[in-house]
């Protein structure tokens, strides 16, 4: 994957709302792990649990693709026969990148890609699909739609691994939790006017609910298991199993 330095927010930029464009999709990988705590302990994760999960002639949805990583770690878990994973995602300069990479790592379960709006999407025949930070970016009157059409079309015994930003009921504790991942992009590199830019740039774009919120929307569109299997301060991975 390419590893070109995020310096997008390193010099004053104008206060406009963060966008997935060609900017982005080109510093991408190492926007993400020096951005998200767990990332790529989640990454690792996703291949395990699709040796768990995928079953024979099931498809896997990696929605909000960006460049392919849950893809290439489904893929690579991957034992069952004749699955297919459908990577989507609504941005073509993610997308476009995105084939370059799949096509330069080995997979042998094959990855197809598809521009779409994942609120519109048709899920079918599922045993895994993974948000990976992608509901996050969803407007939140559309998520329990959403995740009810990923429950609909899943099969018995499928998972979801939902992964979020999440915002802390106690407020001393969220503004404890934002501090330390500060720290933690400061400890990757990035200065306090990229760390006050981006986050300026992601207010209203980027809407995390709590813990709690998850569970029950889950919970209500009628995922029984559920639980939190990875938490690094305020980011948090959760799988639900139909
Ligand atoms: C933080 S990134 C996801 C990271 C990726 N899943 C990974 O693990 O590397 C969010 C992605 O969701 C995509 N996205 C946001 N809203 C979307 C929508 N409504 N439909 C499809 N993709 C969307 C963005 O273009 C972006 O690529």
């Amino acid at each position: 994957m390419s590893n070109k330095k995020d310096d997008i927010f390193a010099k004053p930029v104008s206060p406009l709302p963060f966008r997935f464009d060609e900017s982005v999709a080109e510093v991408f990988p190492d926007m993400i792990s020096r951005s998200v705590p767990g990332y790529q302990s989640i990454i690792r994760n996703v291949s395990k649990l699709a040796t768990h999960f995928v079953t024979d002639n099931s498809n896997c949805y990696d929605l909000g693709c960006s460049l392919g990583a849950v893809s290439l770690a489904m893929s690579s878990g991957i034992t069952a026969n004749n699955a297919q994973i459908i990577g989507v995602d609504n941005s073509s300069a993610m997308l476009e990148r995105c084939q370059h990479h799949i096509d330069a790592f080995k997979h042998s379960t094959p990855i197809k890609l598809i521009e779409a709006d994942i609120s519109k999407l048709d899920i079918q025949n599922a045993s895994m699909v993974a948000l990976n930070f992608t509901l996050q970016f969803i407007a939140q009157e559309e998520r329990a739609s959403l995740l009810q059409t990923i429950f609909d079309g899943m099969n018995e015994g499928a998972v979801l691994i939902l992964s979020e930003k999440i915002r802390i009921e106690e407020q001393s504790l969220d503004e404890l939790m934002i501090n330390l991942h500060h720290e933690f992009k400061m400890e990757n590199g990035y200065s306090a006017l990229e760390i006050s830019q981006k986050r300026n740039a992601l207010e209203n774009v980027l809407v995390p609910e709590t813990i709690e919120s998850h569970h029950q929307r889950l919970k209500n569109v009628g995922f029984s298991s559920i639980t939190n299997w990875l938490q690094h301060y305020n980011f948090v991975s959760i799988i639900a199993v139909k």
